[in-house]
């Protein structure tokens, strides 16, 4: 198959054969594969970490602009992050978001993240970009504007560029737990930070380097609770196995 070449700037789509034949290409697949399989598969949510090591603004800027690549409906890209990085900002969202009295033993392992980095929605984005013509008429427009969006697409993009932040702060060998805000406290978090009355707070993603927490061990260690891949996997129905790779395919 030759190259086809979409657009200038734009490299060129390979065809298997030409994979086949350009060996050094492959390699560099299968090791970029193989690294992010690592990657992936290494990551474990930090529930505590070392106060004492802040995470620098050029790793939040990248990380925040590896979020903004995910893919969204549309390409409304209806999210905004917010970074607190700054001692007093984190402890303004402790203060906005967490009860009197004093911290659980999450909250003591969580209030040791020196970042804090905030996902918000924002629905009204999708609104206008559906508005448009391309989406607003012809075939792809529904007769009930109700049906538009099968799901929220709002909040399943920003959660796909909170997974993004998250596989990018394993990359940068950060800790990382996403978490969510008490419903009953979003008010006042979007008061703290002067934010929109219409922006959602999807997830919070604390950061820095993973520490044991200050209270010590979990005192019964958890086993990994992963499904099972054949649990989650079906093959042409559902709940048919998918068989390991075989001669033949
Ligand atoms: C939307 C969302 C909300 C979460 N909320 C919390 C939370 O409130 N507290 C917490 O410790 N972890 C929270 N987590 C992290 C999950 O507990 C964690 O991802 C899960 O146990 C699997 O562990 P792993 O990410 O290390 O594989 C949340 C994750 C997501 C995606």
């Amino acid at each position: 198959m030759p190259f086809h070449r979409p657009g200038p700037g734009v490299p060129p789509t390979i065809g298997y054969e030409d994979r086949v034949e350009e060996t050094g290409r492959v390699e560099r697949v299968e090791e970029t594969a193989a690294a992010y399989g690592e990657l992936v598969r290494g990551r474990r949510v930090a529930r505590s970490f070392d106060p004492d090591r802040p995470v620098g603004a050029a790793v939040l800027r990248d990380l925040v602009d590896l979020a903004s690549r995910a893919p969204s409906a549309g390409a409304a890209q209806g999210w905004s992050f917010l970074v607190l990085r700054r001692p007093e900002d984190v402890a303004a969202y402790w203060a906005a978001t967490a009860g009197d009295g004093p911290p659980d033993r999450w909250l003591a392992g969580m209030r040791t993240a020196p970042a804090l980095v905030v996902a918000w929605s924002h629905e009204q984005a999708y609104r206008a970009r559906y508005a448009l013509p391309d989406k607003a008429s012809g075939t792809h427009a529904p007769p009930d504007p109700a049906t538009r969006w099968p799901v929220p697409y709002w909040h399943v993009d920003t959660g796909m560029a909170v997974a993004l932040l998250l596989l990018g702060a394993e990359a940068h060998g950060l800790g990382a737990c996403p978490f969510a805000v008490p419903t009953a406290r979003v008010a006042a978090l979007r008061t703290a930070f002067d934010v929109p009355a219409d922006a959602v707070p999807v997830m919070v993603v604390a950061l820095g380097t993973p520490a044991p927490h200050p209270s010590g061990p979990p005192t019964t260690p958890r086993p990994s609770r992963r499904r099972a891949l054949d649990d989650v996997l079906s093959d042409g129905r559902h709940g048919r196995p998918l068989p390991p790779a075989s001669p033949g395919g």
